[in-house]
């Protein structure tokens, strides 16, 4: 049996579609049942927040699981990376009012920056030696500077309409960001005709 994470959200539709055209049909219907069966007897699927799906598959609670680079490098778990889904193609952004000026902020002040991915934050600004404030958030960050929480965002764009919506410009982008298959060392090890034999399916 392969135990399959997948995320909730934005990753979900276009990675049941995936598994679909591979022939692996997860049960429309489950019920309050949290493990998924599917149309192969050798695949169930549990269904959990993105950030979760690392740990799930890091710890071998899931053999494999489909979630975005960016939660995946926010996480730093130690999974494989054996497969690029192509799609979920977006990218993780620094973004500011259009109205106020960027890099410097008016008198030298430190900007503080909400995210929901303060790692990533972090390590950026760290890189280039710029002094940030990271506030951490769990969503709707865009609302932030325009309420006077932060001065600036590090958040995920696709088509940039939820930026243009919030008087928000693209600054800079951290990392470009898409699905991928992370996999269970040890259940690779274990395992290996099965995950070899998804992942051919998956890749076709
Ligand atoms: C993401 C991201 C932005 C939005 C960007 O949020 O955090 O808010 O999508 O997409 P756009 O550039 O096409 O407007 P998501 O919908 O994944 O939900 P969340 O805010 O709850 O994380």
């Amino acid at each position: 049996m392969i135990r399959v994470a997948l995320a909730k959200g934005r990753l979900y539709d276009p990675a049941v579609a995936r598994f679909a055209q591979a022939g692996i049909i997860i049960d429309p219907e489950p019920g309050r049942r949290l493990l998924i069966p599917s149309s192969d007897a050798g695949i169930e699927f549990l269904v959990v927040k993105p950030a979760d799906v690392a740990v799930y598959v890091e710890s071998g609670a899931a053999d494999v699981g489909v979630t975005g680079t960016d939660v995946l490098r926010e996480s730093d778990a130690d999974v494989l990376e054996p497969l690029e889904l192509g799609f979920g193609a977006c990218r993780l952004v620094v973004a500011s009012p259009a109205s106020a000026p960027y890099p410097e902020l008016p008198g030298g002040k430190t900007a503080r920056v909400a995210t929901k991915y303060p790692r990533l934050a972090w390590r950026h600004f760290a890189l280039e030696g710029r002094p940030v404030e990271i506030i951490e958030v769990h969503g709707s960050v865009e609302v932030a500077p325009l309420l006077g929480l932060a001065d600036w965002i590090v958040d995920l764009v696709d088509t940039g309409n939820t930026l243009r919506a919030n008087g928000l410009v693209e600054r800079e982008v951290l990392l470009p960001v898409g699905a991928v298959l992370v996999a269970n060392r040890a259940s690779q090890k274990l395992k290996l005709e099965e995950h070899l034999a998804l992942m051919r399916r998956l890749g076709a």
